[in-house]
């Protein structure tokens, strides 16, 4: 498919997702948000990709929405362009394929509410996170309010979003908004090394732990626990549960078809 402003590139089950808009640090106009979400259907339906990596050419992995975009907006207009935004990045959020924000530099406003909606953040030692939207005169719009607080808590989610303070990676690895910082240099290898590590297991049970860890997540324990029994028990249906299984029994390497 002909993008403009991404690249894909796909190599041992996973793909990465280059946001390519450097000249305006990858900030997210509507075309940018389009492609990105035709490019998350296709790749959630492609049967050769168990893992995406999401990352930004240049030295942004996302520096916000773009703000020559909705200087001029109406309150309508702002709301359908925060609403798009929102529902793009749900869907990532939803997919059931693990999803990786490799952030390689600025990830503020939009840019880091996309690394928010991803499964996991590796973050390089030059990234930098914040949610500057109230300089701007506005509120964090693509969910920011909503997924903040989940990561990092309410309170440090507040300071951050009233003060619009830009944070460093130590500092977001700190209080829970990345996973891991790494070298700027390391910071692809060690993305995919984590896609690795997980492609080599049983996808199904991959997926239906996404599904079970998302959709506890947003309910109270004990329907959590029924959602984990469900998929728990449809693990038992796949061939990946009896090969995972017998390899074991059997002192050898399982094989598994994703299957
Ligand atoms: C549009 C942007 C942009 C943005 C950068 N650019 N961020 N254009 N929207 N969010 C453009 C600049 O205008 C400039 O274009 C080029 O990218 C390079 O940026 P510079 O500012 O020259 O780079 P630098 O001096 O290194 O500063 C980097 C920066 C700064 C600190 C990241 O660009 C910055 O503060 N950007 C805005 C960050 C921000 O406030 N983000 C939140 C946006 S609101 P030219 O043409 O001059 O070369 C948001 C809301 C989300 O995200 C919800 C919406 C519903």
């Amino acid at each position: 498919m002909p993008y403009e402003f991404i690249k894909i590139d796909k190599s041992e089950r996973v793909a990465i997702l280059k946001l390519n808009r450097p000249k305006a640090l990858n900030a997210l106009n509507t075309q940018v948000l389009k492609e990105l979400d035709l490019a998350i259907d296709q790749l959630d339906k492609d049967e050769s990709v168990d893992v995406i990596i999401i990352t930004g050419e240049g030295k942004a992995f996302v520096a916000g929405a773009d703000i020559t975009e909705m200087k001029d907006l109406n309150a309508e207009e702002g709301r359908r362009f925060g609403n798009f935004g929102q529902k793009v990045f749900r869907k990532i959020e939803k997919m059931e394929k693990p999803v990786i924000a490799a952030v390689n530099g600025f990830a503020l406003g939009g840019g880091c509410e996309l690394a928010m909606c991803c499964d996991m953040r590796i973050a390089s030692e030059k990234a930098k996170f914040g949610q500057p939207e109230v300089g701007l005169g506005i509120v964090p719009g693509f969910s920011g309010t909503q997924r903040l607080p989940r990561l990092v808590g309410i309170g440090k989610a507040k300071e951050l979003i009233f003060t619009g303070d830009i944070i460093k990676a130590e500092e977001a690895e700190k209080i829970g908004l990345v996973n891991k910082v790494v070298a700027h240099e390391e910071l692809m290898n060690e993305a995919m090394d984590l896609a690795k590590r997980i492609v080599k297991n049983a996808q199904k049970a991959v997926r239906y732990a996404n599904i079970a860890i998302n959709r506890g997540i947003e309910t109270d324990i004990e329907t959590g626990i029924e959602i984990e029994a469900d998929l728990f028990g449809l693990c038992f249906a796949t061939k990946d549960q009896k090969e995972g299984m017998t390899a074991f029994v059997e002192k050898r390497k399982a094989e598994f078809k994703g299957e």
